[in-house]
């Protein structure tokens, strides 16, 4: 165990250079594997989520001092209402926990929290711990913390969707006036202004699969899968992915990385 330690220790100790003049500026991170990791320490699935809280305090700072602009972090899905009672009991009180030590660290380092789902939806005191944060934070101008909680991609474009027909309805507007940016608009992101969309989204365990994140707002994101559970994630993994990230070749459809490419 000790020798483990000390080796992950200097693996994560590992320099990666990454060019600073591409960071992605929006990163959205699937924090998976809580559960899977506590169960190999022998310790409840819960002890995951607690010891999960805390990684999303360093990667919060390690996003910010990267310059990345938006930091999405996928916290608890609008199906995972399906799991015991006693663990989504323990999920809902994280925010507490997490903004009660953490708000003045946020405000140090110039963070705004933001939070896309259906918040309405979740306990009172929850609510409460999560618009106090978005209050405490909002004249900061630097990363925007952006927590999906009780958030899914489906809901999202059906919600959407059901904006638009209403403005249709009323007469506001025609359905040919529909389009890629108007579906944008009423994305639960679209307070995101030009960020809204992950250049790169990170899913941690090994697995590969969406798991119903963000569906409109990936339709060019770059995807890298890690192996580490999400308590093991550091700072070090990060960059790994950035790194990965800055390997690859972003076309949108064009033949360069320029978005607006026409050749
Ligand atoms: C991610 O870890 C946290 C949430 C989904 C809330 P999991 O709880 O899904 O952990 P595994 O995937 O079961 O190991
Ligand atoms: C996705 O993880 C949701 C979050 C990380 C909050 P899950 O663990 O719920 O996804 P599945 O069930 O393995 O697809
Ligand atoms: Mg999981």
């Amino acid at each position: 165990m000790f020798f483990n330690d000390r080796r992950e220790e200097r693996a994560d100790k590992q320099v990666v250079e990454l060019d600073n003049q591409q960071i992605p500026q929006h990163i959205a991170i699937i924090m998976d594997g809580n559960g899977r990791w506590a169960k190999g320490q022998n310790l409840p699935r819960v002890a995951g989520h607690q010891r999960g809280m805390e990684v999303v305090k360093d990667i919060t700072k390690a996003a910010s001092d990267l310059g990345v602009k938006v930091l999405t972090l996928y916290a608890f899905s609008t199906e995972n209402w399906k799991r015991p009672e006693t663990e989504v009991g323990f999920l809902m009180k994280l925010p507490g926990k997490f903004f009660d030590t953490f708000v003045p660290d946020l405000i140090a380092n110039n963070i705004r929290v933001n939070v896309i789902g259906y918040v309405d939806q979740l306990p009172a005191s929850t609510q409460k711990a999560v618009q106090n944060a978005i209050a405490q934070t909002a004249n900061n101008t630097g990363m925007v913390l952006n927590f999906a909680l009780n958030y899914g991609g489906r809901a999202e474009i059906v919600s959407g969707v059901q904006q638009i027909a209403q403005r249709v309805l009323s007469g506001e507007i025609k359905p040919e006036d529909i389009d890629e940016n108007m579906l944008s608009q009423s994305m639960m992101t679209a307070s995101l202004n030009e960020y809204a969309d992950p250049d790169l989204l990170i899913r941690t365990s090994g697995e590969e699969r969406l798991s119903n994140f963000l569906l409109w707002q990936i339709a060019y994101s770059e995807f890298v899968f890690v192996d580490e559970h999400w308590p093991e994630f550091t700072a070090s993994v990060l960059k790994r992915a950035i790194k990965i990230y800055q390997s690859r070749h972003r076309r949108f459809g064009g033949l360069s990385e320029n978005k607006s490419d026409k050749k």
